[in-house]
């Protein structure tokens, strides 16, 4: 999938914006405030239905205005597509693929994978494990059909069981009836989480390995409850003290993915750089993976690339961007940060972001 046109007007401080992105490699340069994260949060918003940085909606509203668009004609596996979104600030939205409108994003969301490398990816070491079991989500999602149904009867069992958790009377009957329906999709939501690290892990170490080197780093997955175990005997006998807490401790939304150099945590180890390229790691080897078992290209939005990191990392990160032959949108703050960054053979288009306007170089 690749974006061919895309016009924004009325986001942020972007207005009457019109581009021709390149199917490789886009730069967008420019000063502070001058618009690229919102370019970035607009092509995200438009594909995924919600903003990277912003809960509430209305503040992507340009100040005084009524409401804010994103069109786009994007190539998806060889057909053109047609999206345009509108939103306004009495908090109605229309979506439109190929002029019909639609209810959901979830069509756009499930046929484009979109990967967003920003300042707040760290929170993948900083952040909860529900950070982390987004991403082996996202995988999961764009692998296995079943996942996105299974992962939905998850929430709804798990919150009937907090439910019933909460009244503090659970009759054995009851119990063994409905945690059978629990486990039983608690089962399929690990196993395809599972088998997606699975899959991942090598791809990941690979990448990692030509970035830099930190030979004793280790992803491992933690399903949420004891791997010797199985759920309907952990939950039988940690009745008890779910019913004191009232919520479900042990289950496939405890899951994490532990993040570790030489076992131990590697956030407390890790410079604040080599967590950036671990982090830009594991999302390239996300669409590395993509790439190869579906043949799914994903399209990448990285901000602020050149944080944090020296020029010889700037290039070799470049260079593995390069080589995904997927369609990519860096943002920097100066046209120079990361000008002999990219491979000679490579042609990269570059943007000038000034003031909400985008001119092309
Ligand atoms: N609703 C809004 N209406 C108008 N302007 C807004 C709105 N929300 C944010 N802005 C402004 O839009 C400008 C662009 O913000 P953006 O975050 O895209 O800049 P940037 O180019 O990514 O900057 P930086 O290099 O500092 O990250 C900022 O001046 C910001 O204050
Ligand atoms: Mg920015």
């Amino acid at each position: 999938m690749a974006i061919k046109e895309l016009r924004i007007d009325q986001l942020r401080n972007l207005v009457d914006v019109s581009i021709k992105p390149g199917p490789g490699i886009n730069v967008l340069h420019g000063a502070n405030a001058s618009g690229k994260t919102s370019l970035l949060e607009a092509i995200y918003l438009l594909i995924i239905a919600r903003s990277f940085r912003s809960q509430k909606m209305h503040r992507i509203i340009q100040q005084d205005k009524t409401h804010a668009t994103v069109c786009a004609k994007l190539n998806i596996t060889d057909r053109c597509v047609f999206v345009g979104m509108q939103r306004n600030l009495n908090g109605d939205h229309q979506l439109r693929i190929d002029g019909v409108s639609v209810n959901t994003a979830a069509q756009l969301a499930g046929a484009v994978a979109l990967q967003l490398i920003e300042p707040a990816s760290f929170q993948l070491f900083v952040g909860g494990p529900s950070k982390r079991r987004r991403f082996i989500d996202w995988g999961a999602f764009h692998h296995y059909p079943s996942f996105l149904s299974y992962w939905r009867q998850l929430q709804r069992l798990l919150k009937q069981r907090n439910g019933v958790l909460k009244f503090g009377k659970m009759d054995d009957c009851v119990r063994l009836s409905f945690e059978q329906g629990f486990v039983s999709v608690a089962n399929a939501v690990d196993q395809l989480r599972q088998n997606y690290i699975q899959q991942l892990e090598p791809v990941f170490t690979q990448v990692l390995n030509e970035l830099l080197a930190l030979p004793d780093f280790g992803l491992s997955y933690y399903r949420g409850w004891s791997r010797e175990r199985d759920l309907a005997a952990v939950l039988e006998s940690s009745l008890q003290r779910d019913m004191a807490v009232k919520h479900t401790h042990y289950g496939p939304h405890r899951a994490d993915l532990r993040l570790q150099v030489n076992g131990q945590d590697a956030v407390d180890i890790l410079s604040r750089g080599q967590q950036k390229l671990v982090i830009i790691a594991m999302k390239l080897a996300q669409g590395i993976l993509l790439t190869q078992a579906l043949g799914k290209p994903c399209v990448y939005l990285v901000d602020d690339l050149s944080a944090e990191l020296d020029q010889h990392y700037r290039r070799k990160v470049c260079q593995q961007l390069s080589a995904l032959k997927s369609q990519v949108f860096v943002t920097c703050v100066s046209n120079d940060d990361l000008a002999d960054c990219w491979p000679e053979a490579v042609s990269v288009k570059m943007f000038h972001v000034k003031h909400g306007q985008l001119i092309q170089n």
